[in-house]
Parts: C-alpha cells; structure tokens; sequence
C-alpha cells in the first residue's frame, strides 16, 4: 500500500472508538522500532518528522526511509509534518512527498491563525495532502517548540467551529492540559486534563477527528533505568494511560508521542554501556534501543490507543 493521508485513518478510529498513535521518527532506528510493532500488531501508523527532525537527518534521508519502511511492512502509514510553524516548511513538505501536515498557528492571534492554516489548506489540498490546525497552546520545551506555563492556555471551544469552517482543517489539535517534553507534572502534583473542554468541543464539531500532542507518559521504568546506569533525570509525572484511553476512545483520532521514544532509546542505550563498556560499535548499543523502541510501540498500540488489528 503506498503512503497514506490521514483522511481514512481518522475515519476509521473515529468510528471505531480507537485513535492512531504518531510517533516522531529521526533516524533508522527509531523508525525500524517503530513499524516492526506495527507490522506484529497489523496497526495503522503515522510517522511525524518535525523541523527539528529534517536538520538533523536531512528530509530526503527520512522519507526513504519511510518509504522503505512502508514497501517492507505493506502497513498503511501516514507521513506527517509535526508542528510546521510557516508556510514554507508545509509546501516543502508537501512538495517532498509528506501525505500530511501540521501547520501549527497557535502562537498567532485568531484572525492570523486562520489566515496562515488557510493558507496552507489551500495549497495541501490542491495535492491531496492532509492538514492539522492547532488552537489552544501547550507548555512544554522541545528544539522548535518553545512556551512557558504561563504562556499555556486551554482552547476555547466557542472558536473551534469558526475556525475548522474558515480554515478547512482535517484535524484540529487542541491543548486541554497535555504538554511537551519530559517534564509535564511535578512530583506531588495530580495530572489533570480537562476532559470537559474536549467533551465540548467534540459536541461542537461532530465526527471531526481531534488530535492530543504532548501526551506521552514519561514512563517511570526508563526514567528509573536511566538514573540507574549514570542519568540524572529529575522524577516527574507524564499523561496516565488510563487518561489516554479514554481520550482515544471519544474523539482524538490521534496521540503524539516523542519523549517515551526518547526515554526507551535512552534507556536501552545506557544499559547497554553499563554492562559492555568496552563496546565500540554503534549496531551493538542502538540494538537495545532500536528494542525498547519497538516494545515500547507494542505496549502502547495495544494498552492505550486500541489500534491493533486495525490497519
Ligand atoms: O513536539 C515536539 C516533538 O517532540 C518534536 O521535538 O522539535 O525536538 O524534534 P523536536
Ligand atoms: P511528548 O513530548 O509528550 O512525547 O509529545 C510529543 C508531541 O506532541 C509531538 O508533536
Ligand atoms: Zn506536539
């Protein structure tokens, strides 16, 4: 099957009460972790590559690989443009062969973020390309993501319908107390999300797929495994799985996780060292992280999202 937009997937999870898990993806490892669980556990993916993700290993570099990774799992996977902040990285995209984007205005006012999101709506769908609006803003800080607490803010629901009607949004992602990055709850502190404004805003859109970012769980094995063999993490709180599946069984269609790879490659690569520090060659320790990876895939494809068997 060549690589897919998100418009069937999301028909898909919406109807059945399931949500697609879009994993960030970097290099060769991270993706062959990613679709070997995938392929196991016959679930649709979404690959997302951010800005962040094309300096560093080039556009061209993870398209292939994407490419390869499709033609070697026949899965239906969904190449997507995580967090595009202009309209030039989106029409880059977009000419690159990504069958989805993000166009990520939530920095902007509401007339702007409108303006910029039918922008690039325009210019997708014209190429058959999918398109993720965002309102509402998470905290959190990644390389090309950057908003402080203070600067967070929930969306508002009354300004979801205007903007999906003015801008023709596939997807819309909202922030309902999700963030980004490893750090999203202190310890001692209760995560909250606000599932009366998602409820709401689903009321207000029907059958229109919503997208959570920031939601990995900061899974506590990896953050111990890393503070055992030489890290020094601070504790903290991430999204609770039983938050996610209830989410992705109302209206997100779709949940981003990043930081859990992160964790798990890390994990797995420090714990290799430990024991083997005399190891030199780099297919020995990313083994064990391109491993915790895949594991890591299975257990959310199947204890959270709800999307094996679906593809
Ligand atoms: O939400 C952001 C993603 O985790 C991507 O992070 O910009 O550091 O690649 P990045
Ligand atoms: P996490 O940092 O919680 O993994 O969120 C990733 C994300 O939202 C990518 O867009
Ligand atoms: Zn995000």
């Amino acid at each position: 099957m060549p690589l897919v937009t998100s418009k069937e997937m999301f028909k898909r999870a919406y109807e059945g009460g399931y949500a697609i898990g879009a994993f960030n993806v970097n290099n060769l490892e991270i993706i062959q972790g990613i679709t070997e669980a995938a392929c196991e556990l016959k679930a649709p993916l979404i690959l997302q590559v951010s800005a962040g993700a094309r300096k560093y290993a080039k556009h061209i570099y993870l398209m292939k690989l994407i490419e390869a990774a499709e033609i070697d799992t026949g899965l239906p996977i969904c190449v997507h443009l995580d967090h595009g902040d202009d309209f030039e990285i989106c029409k880059s995209c977009i000419d690159g062969g990504f069958t989805s984007v993000m166009i990520d205005g939530s920095k902007h006012s509401f007339e702007d973020n409108i303006k910029l999101t039918s922008e690039v709506v325009k210019y997708a769908h014209d190429k058959g390309v999918t398109v993720e609006g965002e309102l509402g803003k998470l905290a959190g800080i990644e390389d090309d993501v950057n908003v402080s607490d203070e600067d967070a803010a929930f969306t508002r629901p009354e300004e979801v319908e205007e903007f999906v009607s003015r801008t023709g949004v596939d997807s819309l992602a909202i922030a309902i107390g999700t963030s980004h990055g490893a750090y999203k709850f202190k310890p001692g502190q209760k995560p909250k999300l606000r599932f009366d404004i998602l409820d709401e805003i689903s009321k207000r859109l029907p059958n229109f797929p919503i997208v959570l970012h920031g939601a990995s769980s900061v899974v506590p094995e990896y953050v111990k495994i890393i503070n055992e063999n030489g890290g020094d993490m601070p504790d903290a709180i991430g999204i609770p799985e039983e938050m996610l599946r209830q989410a992705a069984a109302s209206s997100v269609c779709k949940i981003n996780i990043d930081s859990d790879l992160r964790l798990g490659m890390t994990a797995g690569i420090r714990e290799h060292f430990v024991k083997h520090p005399d190891h030199f060659d780099p297919r020995q320790y990313l083994s064990p992280g391109r491993a915790n990876i895949k594991a890591l895939v299975a257990h959310k494809i199947t204890k959270v999202l709800g999307c094996d068997g679906k593809a």
